[in-house]
């Protein structure tokens, strides 16, 4: 046996050292990894190399929108790559067009771009603005201080966050930081170069806060009165996770004028292809045609593969109606990570969020949180939750974000509760 069948190298031996040496020799080391080395997963599940199981509440922050190998998945980017894969923009194909209605016929009169990360699809928008504000000479957006959109050049510049912008000086200029769901100090901040405002209807990294409706339709005014393109970035909190496609028809549901509201342009990426690289950017009418031939381009953008795998999750979402199943159970987790803040006050002091896009705050200073003081308690809260068989993604220093498949089911929900339940009651 040992003659015919030749040992396998180390990476199909799925060795948890050897591959975490083949990242520390051969891939630049920016991010801030946890341990775990993942194999393969089946709904919201993820096993490690050692076979080790994990509910997946992270869903690779906010991408696998219809969880782990899910057959549609499979099926669409089978059936497309015997088809076609990719043939440029210089040509039409019909997945594109088909992904670009669904997207318009969500939101309303308008058109959409296609690339493929969110940081991309912010720069469309970025662009947009520019072009739209040229010929007066004004350039500058306006963005919310703990903000987050992107890592490109233009991303940490517009990222209400200094420790992106650390070392990358100096930033790109044009843009400039404003207190988030304060609408005296954006109506303050407003100089005659000012073309655009953009925020995330819940910022994400920043914590998991929503805005307001309140904000949402006085920012809206405010754009109109002065001017100005309002922008949202749909990358994290969009695509059904809030209960609604965007989260602004969430946010405003029931608020008088809400229904009328529409920002001029939103990003997106991330949920859209379900882990299939795609990011896309929608400008409201009169505003779809600033962009004109010759303007704006991505190689990869909106390719047939892409859009196929898109269509399938969308055809998924709307059949399975995960956008209600979003919001009911993230309700009822909301509902039980509130009763854990009530019960346990000494390790939970907060608990935010909208549907599947979910955060609790932890108190300042937990005792017995394992792991070195240096590090941030969320980092340390997230290692204890693996140990125990959850993934989740830090948000800062102090929040535990959940960004669930929205095809979770009420046990998975059940599951990942009991286990938070348990590692806070470690900590109380
Ligand atoms: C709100 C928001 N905008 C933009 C981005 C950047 O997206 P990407 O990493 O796909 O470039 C992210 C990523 O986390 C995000 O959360």
């Amino acid at each position: 046996m040992k003659d015919i069948v030749p040992a396998p190298p180390a990476i199909v031996r799925n060795d948890a050292v050897a591959i975490q040496d083949l990242y520390r020799q051969n891939v630049v080391p920016s991010y801030g990894r946890f341990e775990l080395v993942l194999s393969h997963g089946s709904g919201s599940h993820l096993f490690d190399v050692a076979g080790k199981r994990y509910l997946d509440l992270g869903s690779g922050i906010a991408v696998c929108s219809l969880g782990h190998a899910h057959p549609a998945i499979t099926e669409a980017l089978t059936e497309q790559s015997r088809k076609l894969i990719h043939v440029s923009n210089l040509y039409f194909t019909e997945p594109q067009g088909r992904l670009a209605a669904e997207i318009v016929s969500r939101l309303g009169a308008g058109k959409v771009f296609f690339s493929n990360s969110g940081a991309e699809a912010n720069e469309g928008l970025f662009k947009t603005a520019r072009k739209f504000g040229h010929e007066e000479g004004r350039f500058e957006i306006l963005t919310a201080i703990n903000s987050f959109h992107g890592r490109t050049m233009a991303g940490i510049a517009a990222t209400g966050q200094d420790k992106v912008k650390k070392g990358f000086e100096p930033i790109m200029p044009g843009f400039r930081h404003i207190p988030f769901n304060d609408l005296v100090a954006a109506r303050a901040a407003i100089s005659p170069a000012t073309v655009a405002i953009l925020i995330e209807g819940v910022q994400g990294e920043g914590g998991v806060t929503p805005a307001t409706a309140e904000y949402l339709l006085g920012l809206r005014a405010l754009c109109d009165e002065k001017k100005l393109l309002l922008f949202m970035d749909g990358v994290q909190c969009g695509y059904f996770r809030t209960g609604r496609f965007q989260s602004f028809q969430r946010i405003l549901e029931g608020v008088p004028g809400g229904e009328k509201f529409l920002p001029d342009g939103i990003s997106m990426a991330k949920s859209l292809g379900g882990g299939f690289p795609i990011g896309a950017f929608w400008l409201r009418a009169p505003y779809q045609d600033l962009l004109g031939p010759g303007t704006h381009a991505s190689t990869f953008g909106g390719t047939p593969l892409a859009c196929a795998v898109a269509l399938k999750i969308l055809e998924v979402v709307q059949r399975e109606k995960l956008d209600e199943n979003a919001r009911q159970l993230g309700a009822w987790m909301q509902g039980e990570l509130t009763r854990l803040a009530r019960e346990y006050p000494q390790v939970i002091t907060n608990v935010r969020g909208l549907g599947f896009i979910l955060g609790f705050e932890l108190a300042p200073n937990i005792a017995k949180l394992p792991g070195e003081p240096a590090k941030p308690q969320s980092i340390r809260f997230v290692n204890m939750l693996h140990a125990a068989g959850l993934l989740t993604v830090p948000a800062g220093l102090q929040v535990i974000r959940l960004l669930p498949a929205l095809n979770l089911t009420q046990a998975d929900a059940a599951e990942g509760i009991a286990i938070i339940e348990s590692v806070v009651k470690q900590l109380a």
